[in-house]
């Protein structure tokens, strides 16, 4: 797919930058405040459970082996592991690394705005890293906060989706300071920015549920800092959700 040859997505709308912010503040409500959503105990364990396994589901395969690999080879060199998470739930990829290679010699700090997922990730895992925070006050957190001044690799699983690009971008900025291998999982539609570069690009994702989630133009926004796309596993689209793609990208 190049620029001269826009990829056709009939559910994509174009809107301003000012409601995009509006949609951001929106989302937020919805992930950080579960607003509205009234979840009784066996609700809310049902989906810790489900996050728990996200990263042991097949679609996601890429990002697993990934990370496996690059952990194998990092210790193969004597070397820690150390992976940042944003929008880390309750850590899946962690029950992913514990239940294949086990947990020594790995530091994993995980960024997540929902109480409940960093209670449960705390209890389990004690002797890694959750913090609470949204992307708005993961801009700035430091190594005093990470325990260290650089990630081997840095994961953030449909969570950019929920983000207006402005902020996307501040935040690969930001990493771009600490971080040179970064996996991510978002839309692929707008990746090349193919839709007006003055407006943003919103799609349904469950509208039945009022998200509509932003299809950011990653390609422009990781170039901009220094990162290059070096592999983009497209995933077919699921559910009636627009296609996905497992995005790698280093410097
Ligand atoms: C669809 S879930 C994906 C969870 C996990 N990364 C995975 O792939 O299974 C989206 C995650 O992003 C978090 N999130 C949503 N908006 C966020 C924001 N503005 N800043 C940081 N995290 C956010 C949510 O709380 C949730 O944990």
């Amino acid at each position: 797919m190049t620029k001269d040859q826009p990829r056709e997505y009939p559910n994509v709308f174009q809107i301003s930058p000012e409601a995009a912010e509006h949609l951001y503040q929106f989302m937020w409500l919805f992930w950080e405040k579960r607003a509205g959503q009234d979840m009784d105990d066996g609700e809310v364990a049902e989906l810790l459970r489900q996050h728990e396994i996200a990263m042991a589901e097949p679609p996601v395969a890429p990002i697993r082996d990934t990370v496996l690999s690059i952990l194998q080879q990092v210790h193969a060199n004597g070397v820690e592991f150390s992976i940042l998470e944003l929008g880390a739930a309750n850590g899946s990829i962690v029950h992913v690394i514990d239940k294949e290679v086990g947990l020594d010699g790995v530091r994993y700090v995980g960024i997540e705005p929902w109480g409940p997922f960093i209670e449960d990730f705390r209890a389990r895992f004690p002797g890694q890293t959750m913090i609470q925070a949204n992307i708005d006050q993961a801009i700035d957190l430091s190594s005093d906060d990470f325990g260290t001044d650089s990630f081997c690799v840095f994961l953030a699983s449909q969570v950019f989706c929920m983000v207006e690009p402005d902020r996307v971008r501040r935040y690969i900025k930001h990493l771009s300071g600490f971080c040179n291998c970064l996996i991510i999982q978002d839309t692929i539609i707008n990746s090349q920015s193919q839709l007006s570069p003055n407006k943003v690009a919103i799609f349904p994702f469950k509208p039945w549920d009022m998200q509509f989630y932003f299809a950011n133009p990653f390609e422009v926004l990781l170039n901009e800092f220094g990162y290059r796309i070096v592999s983009n596993w497209e995933m077919p689209p699921k559910q009636g959700k627009h296609g996905w793609s497992i995005f790698i990208a280093t410097k």
